[in-house]
């Protein structure tokens, strides 16, 4: 089989490593890709925004299976334009992956599905949310309807604090409809599961860590660090989670034709009431791809293919024992403006089996392996326990050198 892979962050270097295990792999072509996907395959330097283009390389390369990493060329309907050039494609068409793209249209599915989520009201001008925030007379998170890299959502103390986050979110490209959101309280934790439009196959629970700083302070980021499996989620409750809150959305938008391919991510809260969904992606979670990817045994490649054609087998993949724990590093300034042009040290240097470094932002030229982006390397470490896989993932971060590394040392420190 020959794949084309789209992204250039971390998950896509474990998309590629994980299928790259595949006997069936016969060619892997990136698109940007990264200094680590380019050891599985080629990257090809193409604007993710021209799809046209893409779906003519595609015809040109004899691609078998797209395989999507981010959410934008999704929302943008890659997979549709794939689709009807009849090349097979894992991940959703735009009308799916409004589950993600839309959080009014994630809302709406949710309750016509009896999925649990936090009540909410979606507002189309900022004048009316915020004469409903006084009449209701107490705070309320708020939501900025559209893909906003992480930032479209403030969580408010006060109704002053609500009032402003309804200003400042309603400014912002994302914001032309708001949600307003009963405020949950509870764990956090990740589920994803493949889909082939029917059936689901869950993957091992996660936790992000999406906060800068250590104690889930400062600004949220794309995500600084993961763990998984998460001993709150047990088997009964993933299964619970499973038939609560991921099942009904997939059939859901099955019997309104427009079935979900693809990875279905929900980020969930867990109250005293039980599980509640925050939200869906529509895709693998990045840095999430790096720590549930290595727990995976199987034909990773086979069972993206079967999802993508519609037979998927839910017996093909088995999660190995054990834990593990993954560990970004990021560059000076992230997340704001990061340095790039870093020289990088230490990653060839990896003499241990159960790590694994998965690039994101970094490019390999004549000054060797250097900075190229906010979050830099993610370092993976497996184990039979969680102790020891934070421990291998701990060393190799500190191993690893550049100038403005930074990393969170409580990932997984539960
Ligand atoms: P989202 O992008 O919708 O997952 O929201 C980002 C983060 O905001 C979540 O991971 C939560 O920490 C927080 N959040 C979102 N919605 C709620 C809610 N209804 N109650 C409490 N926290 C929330
Ligand atoms: N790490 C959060 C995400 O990929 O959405």
């Amino acid at each position: 089989m020959k794949v084309l892979l789209i992204g250039s962050g971390g998950r896509e270097h474990a998309l590629a490593w994980k299928i790259a295990q595949s006997p069936h792999l016969r060619g892997l072509l990136c698109v940007p890709g990264n200094a680590g996907t380019g050891v599985y395959g080629k990257n090809v330097p193409f604007p993710l925004t021209d799809i046209g283009a893409l779906v003519d390389l595609a015809e040109r390369e004899g691609i078998d299976l797209l395989v999507v990493g981010p959410d934008n060329p999704l929302a943008d309907g890659i997979v549709d334009r794939f689709l009807a050039a009849g090349i097979p494609a894992f991940g959703p068409t735009a009308a799916a992956a409004r589950i993600e793209s839309s959080k009014a249209f994630a809302k709406e599915i949710m309750a016509a599905a009896g999925v649990p989520t936090a009540a909410s009201h979606v507002f189309t001008n900022p004048a009316d949310a915020e004469a409903f925030v006084f009449a209701s007379g107490r705070s309320w998170v708020v939501k900025a309807d559209g893909l906003a890299l992480g930032k479209g959502v403030i969580v408010p103390e006060t109704i002053g604090e609500t009032i402003d986050a309804i200003h400042h979110l309603a400014a912002t490209p994302a914001g032309s409809h708001l949600l307003l959101e009963e405020r949950l309280f509870g764990r956090e934790v990740s589920v994803m599961a493949l889909c082939d439009g029917q059936r689901l196959l869950p993957l091992p629970s996660a936790r992000d860590y999406k906060r800068f700083g250590e104690g889930d302070t400062g600004p949220n980021t794309g995500g600084m660090g993961v763990m998984a499996p998460v001993d709150d989620v047990p088997p009964a409750l993933l299964d619970q989670i499973v038939q609560q809150c991921l099942q009904p959305v997939v059939n859901e938008l099955a019997a309104r034709e427009i079935p979900f391919r693809g990875v279905l991510y929900g980020g969930l809260i867990l109250t005293d009431a039980g599980p509640k969904v925050l939200e869906f992606n529509a895709r693998f979670g990045d840095p999430e791809a790096q720590a549930i990817l290595p727990l995976l045994e199987g034909d990773f490649l086979e069972v993206l293919y079967d999802c993508a054609v519609g037979g998927l087998n839910p017996e093909k993949l088995r999660r190995r024992r054990g834990y593990a724990v993954c560990v970004v590093l990021c560059a000076e300034g992230y997340p704001g403006k990061p340095r790039k042009g870093d020289q990088i040290s230490g990653v060839e240097a990896i003499d241990d089996d159960q790590v694994i470094i998965f690039h994101a932002g970094t490019t390999l030229g004549g000054r060797g392996l250097c900075t190229n982006g906010g979050r830099v390397l993610g370092v993976t470490g497996v184990g039979t326990t969680l102790a020891r896989a934070r421990k291998r993932a701990y060393e190799y971060a500190e191993r690893i050198k550049f100038d403005g590394k930074y990393y969170r040392t409580d990932i997984g420190a539960e």
